[in-house]
């Protein structure tokens, strides 16, 4: 079955652009959109922890092991080369995707989290010394702060955090105050999963230059929702991870600037990173090799490649512009619950949204919703020190995607009435 992004290509023009927005073709592409759970339609509100995949990443993934899988950059043989080209092909997608300079700057890893812990394992270990400052906020995911933790512990080093207001959004005054001659990188994150927040990332880029001190961008809740273009941003790292584009489990990017790549030590050593190996030395693998010891994942890279093919079809513009009155709506309608509170009420947010019910516990919240086949999360969200900060345990979280509708809002706004009534 061809895709609506498949059948618009062959169409020609952008039937996006000309017809307009249609939520109910775009669903048609998303196969588990069409289940049913617990005897109820599927209702995914928690794509903030990981998105659905398109058919056409699905079968790109089988195809490939149907029709190409060897392993890469060894054989001399037929399907070697094949499953090469796909892997390499992805890379290339990637890098037009975000606007890299080169290839050497696109690195494969597992996800975010592998992308910040090589950086910080590679580069901090290399750069960073007792009494050297890391800048990052406190709106972080653990992943963008515990490695950075750990490299503190190890050399000596110390945490700085941005703090936040009471919307959500960074305190950027006191950003400027952290930076002095000690900060040698600023960690932050884009957009953040728990609250929604759309961080000024180029401004926070910018001030970080002005003072000379490298940025790493956390981008995994910005792929899915945003343009990025790493030359504009001029960041000088930036990670994110295929699941939460539509893309495959179990693989990401980290974009790096080649220079500073190229005077970093490996991460990790195995095959494929290397040139050559003797008893007494090795020889490193040119970039971005260097940095992909071992098998990688080559249907995952190919399975992202093709989602970003995907997500570029559909175009931004029409992802933002849905999201956007999607959040709106759903902002409104559950403003309406008077024991509701919003947490994350940034002025630039994407369709995030965390709330709180008085005197219920966000696990029954997602319980009791899940009798009614709506799939949200509840918890911490990785970010317990944004919990500290709003004074909440957890809280329940509904994150949109392009796919998700008003109806589905609607949905959960009705099951959350049927909650507070079982609760009370
Ligand atoms: C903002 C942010 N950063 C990093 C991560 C970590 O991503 P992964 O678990 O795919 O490595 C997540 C995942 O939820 C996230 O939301």
């Amino acid at each position: 079955m061809k895709t609506v992004v498949e059948s618009l290509r062959v169409a020609g023009p952008p039937a996006y652009a000309v017809n307009g927005f249609d939520v109910e073709r775009i669903r048609a592409d998303f196969p588990i959109l069409r289940q049913k759970v617990r005897g109820k339609p599927l209702v995914f509100l928690d794509s903030a922890a990981t998105s659905q995949k398109p058919q056409v990443v699905i079968e790109a993934i089988s195809n490939y092991y149907e029709t190409q899988n060897a392993n890469i950059h060894r054989g001399v043989y037929y399907l070697s080369e094949l499953a090469t080209n796909a892997y390499e092909g992805a890379r290339q997608k990637i890098k037009e995707f975000i606007n890299a300079n080169s290839i050497k700057e696109i690195v494969f890893v597992r996800g975010a989290t592998e992308g910040i812990n090589l950086v910080a394992s590679s580069y901090g270990r290399k750069n960073i010394k007792a009494g050297d400052e890391i800048v990052i906020s406190a709106m972080e995911h653990h992943s963008n702060i515990v490695p950075w933790q750990m490299l503190c512990e190890e050399t000596g080093a110390k945490l700085r955090v941005i703090p936040i207001n009471d919307d959500g959004e960074l305190i950027l005054e006191e950003y400027q105050k952290l930076l002095n001659k000690k900060t040698k990188l600023v960690a932050i994150v884009h957009i953040s999963n728990s609250l929604g927040t759309i961080n000024p990332i180029k401004r926070i880029v910018d001030i970080a230059h002005d003072s000379k001190v490298p940025v790493l961008v956390d981008g995994a809740q910005a792929m899915p929702h945003t343009k990025v273009d790493v030359k504009k941003l001029d960041c000088d790292f930036f990670v994110f991870s295929s699941h939460k584009i539509f893309g495959p489990t179990g693989v990401g990017v980290l974009y790096a600037k080649e220079a500073l790549l190229e005077k970093m030590p490996p991460y990790q050593g195995g095959g494929d990173m290397i040139k050559s190996v003797t008893f007494e030395k090795t020889l490193y693998n040119d970039l971005p090799y260097r940095f992909e010891a071992g098998t990688p994942n080559i249907a995952g890279a190919i399975g992202l490649g093709k989602a970003l093919d995907y997500v570029a079809g559909i175009g931004y513009e029409n992802i933002a512009a849905h999201e956007k009155e999607l959040l709106r709506h759903a902002t409104e309608a559950l403003s309406t619950i008077k024991s509701l509170r919003i947490i994350g009420t940034a002025k630039e947010k994407a369709a995030v949204i965390s709330f709180v019910i008085d005197g219920i516990h966000p696990h029954d919240v997602g319980t009791i919703l899940d009798r009614d086949g709506i799939a949200i999360r509840t918890g911490h969200h990785c970010t317990q020190p944004v919990m500290a900060r709003f004074k909440v345990p957890a809280t329940s979280r509904a994150s949109l995607a392009f796919y998700n509708t008003k109806t589905e809002v609607d949905l959960l706004v009705k099951g959350l009435h049927h909650v507070i009534k079982l609760m009370s």
